[in-house]
């Protein structure tokens, strides 16, 4: 799923949300998700990487990169949390935050790239134990999690601050846009 795949009659319950609401829907639906999910992953991938070390579709390196983008993604979060969701909640448009939020996104959508590649897109081998399926079924979701979670920031969230920038011209808030 890209930013393009996510339906827009979906984008649309997400633009009719005050802003306010929607930076806290973010951090609990998604933010919170990730910070359960990855810790619970890493664990099992480490587990599957042990046990399975002699299987020729083994997912070596796979804990690693899981605890790459955990460490990537809270650090990420963290400074929406901080900064750049408490300004748009604010009234507050910032570019430059907005921008370097965008980069970090494309560096994700390259790290689930690396994911799936680790996982054969999520296939697990034929005659894979019940542990490595849920493994996978768990990146599953996951990825598709932060899939949303891209898009709804970069196409609604993001997207809305720049809109509502242009009303605030000549307030110290131009968005830019007209230049
Ligand atoms: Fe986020
Ligand atoms: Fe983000």
């Amino acid at each position: 799923m890209t930013t393009q795949t996510v339906h827009s009659e979906a984008l649309a319950v997400y633009q009719a949300m005050p802003k306010k609401a929607l930076t806290e829907f973010m951090v609990e639906h998604f933010h919170e998700k990730h910070r359960t999910q990855l810790p619970d992953l890493i664990n099992l991938a480490r587990k599957i990487e042990d046990v399975h070390n002699d299987h020729s579709e083994c997912p070596a390196g796979l804990a690693e990169h899981l605890q790459a983008m955990y460490q990537e993604l809270e650090s990420h979060m963290m400074k929406e949390e901080q900064i750049l969701f408490p300004m748009l909640a604010g009234g507050i448009y910032p570019q430059g935050p907005i921008a370097v939020m965008e980069e970090e996104h494309d560096q994700h959508e390259q790290m689930i790239a690396q994911l799936l590649e680790l996982t054969n897109q999520c296939n697990a081998p034929r005659g894979a134990c019940g542990s490595w399926i849920m493994l996978y079924e768990g990146i599953n979701e996951f990825v598709s999690d932060l899939h949303q979670h891209i898009a709804i920031e970069n196409s609604v969230l993001f997207k809305k601050a720049e809109e509502a920038g242009k009303g605030h011209h000549g307030n110290g808030h131009c968005c830019g846009g007209c230049q």
